[in-house]
């Protein structure tokens, strides 16, 4: 979209933020083949017991957490509904994932499949299923605390369910949305400050409750949130989408290729998130490691031509020799899919701007609405 567009579009744009959402004020945008002591261990159950390296036993937990709302905002809660759908068939269980999504995009008026989300242009539906753990109004920065803190005493609303996790268990957290320097949005009340996270893992590894953690964090300059505030040693290791200056992106929008069906005038996924769910959906986790996911997804977000972000890693680096299925488990379906270099996705040949993502809805709009 060039410049003049979004510069005629952006009062449009903040015009209509404001009447469809009086409660946001940033109008969306400062914002191998398997081992035989696989196996001999497996007991078949589809349970989320973590039998493998060192980490011979522990509970593996998930919070998955889209901090937007609106139609036009679509991509991010189908972005948190894939990464459901990912952990289910990695064998978690829905008593260990804990989904935050304000629910108004499945059944919303513009969507032209109802009851149904997409993150891919030829995907299933990824809504099927996911708990509605805290939804609406109950998606709270405090909520979302709470949750990590296993804190049941400090929620309101949503079904209760928290991290209860123990010593020798594994934490994934895996946040999608809007952002700005420190800052990530939420679709109710206040926003999250860095600053205020931080303290919350802090205060996570100082009751002793895991043994690591991963954060996968999607917003524009989400490396804001971790640079120089996440300290070595509470085991913890971070990716985000951007560095700490740039937008990150979405992906499959209207007049892309590959773009979404065409009844579609919104985006359907951003790039960092379903470069590491489309990564993770093929493989055999045990046989692929953080670190040689960071690095696939860092080549697929990577900046080509005029588009793209600097994919970050923060905290205990060295936790990325841990294979992914320490933390997201893994399909059984894909045993005998072992994680190569050569096999990597290849990069989108386009993707827009998570800024411009909302203007391009609305863009889309108006040209559907008056010029055909
Ligand atoms: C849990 O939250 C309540 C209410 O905010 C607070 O008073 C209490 O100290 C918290 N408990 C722990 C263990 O942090
Ligand atoms: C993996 O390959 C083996 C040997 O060819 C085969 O017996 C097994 O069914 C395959 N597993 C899956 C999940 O496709």
């Amino acid at each position: 979209m060039t410049r003049l567009a979004s510069g005629v579009l952006i009062t449009l744009l903040v015009a209509l933020a404001g009447i469809a959402d009086g409660s946001r004020d940033i109008a969306g945008d400062i914002l191998k083949l398997p081992s035989e002591a696989y196996r001999f261990f497996h007991n078949g159950g589809g349970g989320a017991k973590v039998n493998d390296d060192d980490d011979s036993v522990g509970t593996r937990w998930a919070v998955l957490l889209a901090g937007s709302n609106g139609f036009w905002n679509y991509r991010h809660q189908a972005d948190i509904c894939h990464a459901y759908q990912l952990l289910r068939k990695g064998g978690l269980k829905d008593e260990n994932i804990i989904v935050f999504m304000y629910d108004d995009i499945a059944f919303n008026e513009e969507n032209p499949r109802p009851g149904v989300i997409i993150n891919h242009p030829h995907g299933d539906d990824v809504y099927k299923g996911v708990p509605k753990d805290y939804t609406g109004e109950d998606v709270t920065v405090e909520n979302f605390f709470a949750v990590i803190l296993g804190n049941k005493t400090a929620l309101t609303g949503g079904s209760g369910k928290v991290v209860d996790s123990g010593p020798n268990d594994h934490i994934f957290i895996f946040y999608s949305d809007h952002g700005g320097p420190g800052v990530l949005g939420m679709p109710t009340s206040r926003y999250i400050y860095a600053d205020e996270l931080i303290d919350v893992l802090k205060k996570k590894h100082a009751s002793g409750n895991y043994k690591s953690l991963v954060f996968y964090l999607e917003a524009c300059e989400s490396g804001s949130i971790f640079e120089g505030l996440l300290p070595e040693g509470l085991n913890i290791y971070a990716t985000t989408a951007s560095n700490a200056e740039e937008s990150s992106w979405g992906t499959y929008c209207p007049g892309e290729i590959p773009g979404p069906p065409p009844e579609y005038s919104t985006c359907l996924g951003d790039l960092y998130s379903i470069a590491w769910m489309e990564d993770s959906d093929i493989h055999n986790l045990r046989t692929e490691t953080l670190h040689q996911q960071y690095e696939l997804v860092k080549t697929r977000t990577a900046s080509y031509n005029s588009y793209g972000s600097h994919v970050m890693q923060y905290g205990d680096i060295g936790l990325s020799k841990n294979n992914l299925f320490t933390y997201l488990g893994t399909n059984p379906a894909n045993d005998n899919y072992t994680f190569v270099d050569e096999n990597s996705l290849r990069p989108a040949s386009k993707a827009v701007n998570q800024r411009d993502a909302d203007l391009l809805h609305f863009w889309d709009k108006v040209c559907i609405q008056q010029c055909t």
